[in-house]
């Protein structure tokens, strides 16, 4: 396990997964009633973008910085971006929120955050920074050291019956694919009517559209959407080039909002002419 994600924290990948949860957990917010979100892959929670790590790749310049800086971003994205200024009180960019810290932003009472950690150090801080950050915050449990896709199998079904997986592996290993596609498959036989939202990188094509084909395929999921964003022309597959998310019974609603941040944010964090982004239902259920 080499990969850490302080070299990447804002990065175009963040600002569209951020954004993008951001709404989900707003559509789980519209009823009084209690949701959970188990995210499998959390991270520390929290990053410093002046820190030795980001400032190696300074990849958050070309991401949340950007999307920051624009002028009349839409409705859709201003909790997201309240909650990355709400940090940055005095205008100059240093600190950003990770998936868990987001997400614990947007807990009400009635609600419970799961957040598993593998790599050992990273698990230590996201414990220490969850402890320091929401001391009193009771609905909030990291399980340091535990492997998300076990934790997905163990813990589903979940007690409050409403709520969302959020899976956002580092890719490091080849088979993440197939074990994102399994971890899935064992949620959605156990918890049918959770929401699922995967991460992935756009490296080749071809292995983003089977993976998606696989989702597809299993006899638990009926409703699949995904919306991919390249931000620079795919010509090199060994390099990242976009990245996109599927969504197993996404959140009422949030398919509509989807279009409104994509247009606003792809623009933005666009690397050369290339840079597009698309949507689209593999089932509709
Ligand atoms: C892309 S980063 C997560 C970023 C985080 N979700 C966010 O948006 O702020 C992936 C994280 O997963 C951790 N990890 C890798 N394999 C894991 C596994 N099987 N279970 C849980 N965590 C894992 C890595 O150590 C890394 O911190």
């Amino acid at each position: 396990m080499n990969y850490r994600h302080s070299y990447h924290a804002g990065n175009f990948a963040d600002v569209m997964k951020h954004a993008l949860q951001w709404a989900c957990l707003s559509y789980l917010q519209q009823k009084d009633k209690p949701f959970w979100l188990l995210d499998t892959h959390a991270g520390i929670g929290m990053y410093d973008l002046l820190g030795e790590q980001a400032s190696k790749t300074g990849e958050w310049q070309a991401g949340i910085a950007k999307v920051l800086a624009a002028p009349n971003p839409p409705d859709e994205l201003a909790g997201y971006l309240a909650a990355v200024r709400q940090l940055n009180p005095d205008q100059a960019l240093r600190w950003y929120l990770g998936s868990p810290y987001l997400a614990a932003l947007q807990l009400r009472a009635q609600d419970a955050l799961t957040l598993c950690e593998l790599h050992p150090a990273d698990a230590q801080e996201l414990s220490e920074n969850v402890a320091n950050d929401f001391p009193h915050n009771g609905t909030i449990h990291v399980e340091a050291g535990r492997n998300g896709y076990a934790a997905l199998k163990a813990l589903t079904p979940p007690p409050i019956k409403r709520g969302m997986v959020l899976i956002d592996p580092p890719f490091e290993q080849r088979d993440e694919f197939a074990q994102v596609v399994q971890a899935l498959h064992e949620g959605t036989k156990r918890w049918a009517n959770g929401s699922y939202v995967v991460w992935y990188p756009i490296k080749d094509p071809v292995a983003v559209s089977e993976f998606q084909q696989r989702v597809a395929d299993l006899t638990t999921v009926s409703k699949v959407y995904c919306t991919d964003m390249l931000v620079r022309t795919a010509q090199d597959p060994s390099k990242m080039n976009g990245c996109g998310m599927l969504f197993v019974n996404p959140p009422y609603g949030v398919v509509q909002q989807m279009a409104t941040i994509m247009d606003f944010i792809t623009p933005l964090l666009a690397q050369d002419q290339g840079a597009e982004w698309q949507g689209s239902w593999l089932l509709e259920g």
